[in-house]
């Protein structure tokens, strides 16, 4: 089997202004020797208002930390008031563009339609779509959440030819264990994250399925994160509350 360098991604959702997000990244780098590099890639989603101050210090002291952004416009330039190009991102040294997230699609509507709109706009500017997909309470207790988020994932990859679906991440974040301090069981993410990658075969092939990066997001933390990314299919971590607390997130990118 195809060998996948973990990926463990801080979402820092609405939170820290520029001045604080220069303060984290430093802590972080502080706490994340080089060598760590090697095993595990991280990677920090700061607001659009911050990207600019955290390409500064990143590019200024030469770490190799990444960054992303929460979300990308499916459209190029023009009059579309409010939203931000994958030019613009990728102008400003942005190797990640988060698309489809449970909050997105909740407070914005973002449909399958949407996502695989910005999947799209994301891979033509050489971003790499992190696809977020994740079922909520009521589907998870009526027993339907594989083919839910298998449902999902066709509906935000449809159509892509394997070569691009090769370029993503997929991050399995499961709505009611975000925020919640409820975290899914290794088991549990293991059963979706395998059939993610069951349907990444039949849509592409065994090869694509085999190399792309799985990420469970819902509560991940110093403590849980060891047994999650521990499973075979789960390759990484889309963390939101415990990447605003550099020491904890330096200690799970350490343990991944
Ligand atoms: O994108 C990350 C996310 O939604 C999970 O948030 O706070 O449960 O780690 P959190």
């Amino acid at each position: 089997m195809m060998s996948r360098k973990p990926l463990i991604a801080g979402n820092w959702k609405m939170n820290l202004n520029h001045l604080e997000a220069i303060a984290l990244v430093q802590k972080l780098a502080a706490s994340l020797p080089a060598k760590y590099f090697d095993k595990v890639d991280v990677t920090v989603i700061p607001p659009f208002t911050d990207i600019r101050s955290v390409q500064t210090v990143i590019d200024g002291d030469k770490l190799l930390i990444t960054y992303g952004a929460q979300d990308v416009s499916a459209h190029d330039s023009g009059a579309y008031t409010g939203e931000i190009s994958g030019a613009f991102l990728k102008k400003l040294g942005v190797t990640f563009a988060v698309v489809g997230h449970s909050e997105r699609r909740t407070y914005h509507n973002e449909t399958d339609e949407v996502v695989l709109a910005k999947t799209k706009a994301a891979l033509k500017h050489e971003l790499t779509p992190i696809v977020c997909i994740g079922e909520g309470l009521e589907i998870r207790e009526a027993g339907d959440h594989v083919e839910y988020n298998v449902a999902q994932l066709k509906g935000s990859l449809a159509g892509l030819s394997a070569d691009d679906i090769a370029k993503t991440v997929i991050a399995y974040e499961p709505v009611w264990a975000i925020g919640t301090g409820r975290v899914a069981s290794a088991a549990d993410a293991q059963e979706v994250c395998a059939a993610i990658r069951g349907a990444l075969e039949e849509i592409a092939d065994a090869a694509t399925a085999a190399s792309v990066r799985i990420l469970y997001g819902g509560s991940v933390n110093a403590k849980n994160v060891g047994e999650l990314v521990g499973q075979a299919d789960v390759d990484g971590a889309l963390v939101g509350g415990a990447s605003l607390k550099p020491d904890e997130f330096a200690t799970l990118s350490a343990i991944a």
